[in-house]
């Protein structure tokens, strides 16, 4: 038999028995010649990736190489994900959101505030799936602004304040920036950005303005990510990053790279890389979102402000008497479930538009920060992650975006224009999971189209490459980014 016909053979009795995350079976060479050879992968997350990619659950996963001990923690933690706390369990005093589901629907993104067409903007709702970092600019660099903390939490339990009882530091509203981007054919996309403004702030006097109105003041808004395949991030090990960022630009692409470092750990989650591992990350929520205390961040997330130090002393609590509102066990459990949410198969694969998409792709330079293929090492604490191929379309590293996207507000090492990179798998799914949710750290693209034309910075060649193909070639490239 000849070798060519082997080949073949072999194809057929693999796809016959189809094994659970078993790759379809590949064209023939001559089919194949000229497109990346990760335009074949469906398991972007290796035996971590899930059949189920349809339906508005496809993100609720757990991955497929779980025991039955380890799926059964998994299953507790989604318990506790889906929670509502209230100020008896330890929610606030001031927080973003009274659950972590609030923020990542149904384990995907989540959404801006609705802004109805007849009206100029919105005021924040109780469980909106945004955030705002704040600091103030100084001589010095960034400080945390005085009488606030690092973070905005727009509520508050009802007896935090009398004068505007469910409002934590201050109310917060929302409107559009519009732009309009116009290809070199001529064709138009509107695009917008959203601006917040403070109102209510609880240091607000008769006779002087909040501090949040101060021309020093940064914000940057970052709506909540989806959380899948992030047990595999942290199975990449520290050295794999560092080798991969390029800060000075020694190859001259013009893609830079570098990585954020949190007191000397490499950062891999949050927009700015700005947390070293997801059980970092998610006691931070825990305190800095829902103002639950646990063993990382023992403290309540308004201590030392004047509005905790009035509420204290208005109802009588003793502030040193506070216990951890969150168990190790929980925080283990909550750890668990995010890092072990399996990333959905690819669709449609082998679509003509979607093939030619990758080969688009790969042509316009996307693959310079949204790096195919990675091997995760030896780092994290899941066996199950160690050694792994994966595909998870980003290097993990911070890229200067430029004007259009920065907040002008640095984090860790990461500056006011850089962001990471984000993981693009799953992302084809957005929209499913979540139909109003949007793209990019402030939710503000609401197509993938319009998220590509954001691209600044060190993308801008590739944005120029992009609206330099025909329509009908940008189009492939979306379809490619949807069946991811
Ligand atoms: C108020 C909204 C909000 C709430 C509530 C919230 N998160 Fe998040 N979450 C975010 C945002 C925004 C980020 C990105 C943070 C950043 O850039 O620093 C994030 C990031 C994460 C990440 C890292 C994802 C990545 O890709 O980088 C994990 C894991 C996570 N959250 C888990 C949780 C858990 C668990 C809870 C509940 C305890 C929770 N979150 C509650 C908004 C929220
Ligand atoms: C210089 C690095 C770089 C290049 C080149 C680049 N990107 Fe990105 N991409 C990023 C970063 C960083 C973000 C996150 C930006 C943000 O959230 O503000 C991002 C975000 C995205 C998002 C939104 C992801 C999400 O989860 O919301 C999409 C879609 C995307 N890129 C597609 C592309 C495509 C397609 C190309 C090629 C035309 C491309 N990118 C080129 C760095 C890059």
């Amino acid at each position: 038999m000849k070798l060519k016909s082997l080949a073949y053979l072999l194809l057929i009795v693999g796809s016959a028995c189809s094994k659970p995350n078993a790759e379809p079976a590949r064209p023939s060479t001559e089919k194949t010649a000229g497109y990346p050879a990760y335009a074949w992968v469906t398991n972007l997350a290796g035996p971590a990736t899930s059949e189920d990619s349809s339906s508005s659950l496809s993100f609720n996963v757990p991955v497929p190489v779980l025991s039955k001990e380890e799926l059964e923690l998994h299953l507790g933690g989604d318990i506790d994900f889906n929670r509502q706390f209230n100020g008896e369990q330890g929610l606030g005093p001031a927080f973003n959101a009274s659950s972590c589901v609030a923020c990542h629907a149904r384990d995907g993104r989540g959404a801006l505030p609705v802004l109805n067409a007849e009206d100029r903007s919105v005021r924040f709702g109780p469980n909106e799936s945004l955030l705002l970092r704040i600091s103030l600019e100084t001589e010095n660099g960034p400080i945390v602004v005085p009488g606030f903390s690092e973070q905005v939490h727009q509520r508050g339990i009802y007896s935090l304040r009398q004068d505007m009882p469910g409002i934590g530091q201050t109310d917060i509203e929302m409107h559009f920036e519009y732009s309009t981007f116009t290809y070199p054919d001529g064709s138009s996309v509107e695009l917008r950005k959203p601006v917040f403004q403070f109102v209510g702030a609880y240091d607000e006097m008769a006779d002087r303005d909040s501090i949040l109105k101060d021309p020093r003041i940064r914000v940057s808004p970052r709506i909540g990510p989806p959380i899948i395949g992030l047990g595999l991030l942290d199975a990449i090990d520290d050295k794999q990053l560092i080798q991969m960022a390029d800060p000075d630009d020694r190859n001259g692409d013009g893609i830079r790279g570098k990585v954020n470092f949190i007191d000397g750990r490499v950062g891999r989650h949050g927009w700015k890389a700005n947390n070293p591992d997801v059980r970092t990350q998610v006691a931070a929520a825990l305190n800095h979102d829902m103002g639950l205390t646990n063993s990382l961040f023992p403290f309540e997330n308004i201590l030392n402000t004047p509005l905790f130090t009035n509420w204290t002393a208005r109802l009588s609590i003793d502030p040193s008497k506070f216990a951890p509102e969150i168990t190790d066990a929980h925080l283990d459990r909550l750890s668990f479930y995010t890092s072990t949410l399996a990333v959905p198969k690819r669709r449609k694969v082998l679509d003509l538009d979607v093939l030619q998409g990758a080969r688009q792709f790969e042509v316009v330079g996307c693959t310079g920060c949204h790096t195919p293929m990675l091997k995760t090492g030896t780092s994290g604490t899941i066996e199950h992650f160690k050694n792994q191929t994966i595909y998870p379309f980003s290097d993990g590293l911070l890229h200067d975006m430029g004007e259009e996207l920065a907040d002008h507000r640095q984090d860790h090492e990461a500056s006011g224009r850089q962001w990471r990179t984000r993981p693009l798998w799953g992302i084809g799914l957005t929209q499913t999971i979540n139909p109003r949710a949007g793209f990019l750290h402030d939710g503000r693209a609401r197509t993938l189209e319009e998220a590509i034309l954001h691209h600044g910075g060190e993308a801008a060649a590739s944005r120029q490459k992009f609206s330099n193909l025909p329509k009908s070639a940008r189009q492939e490239l979306i379809s490619f980014l949807r069946s991811l």
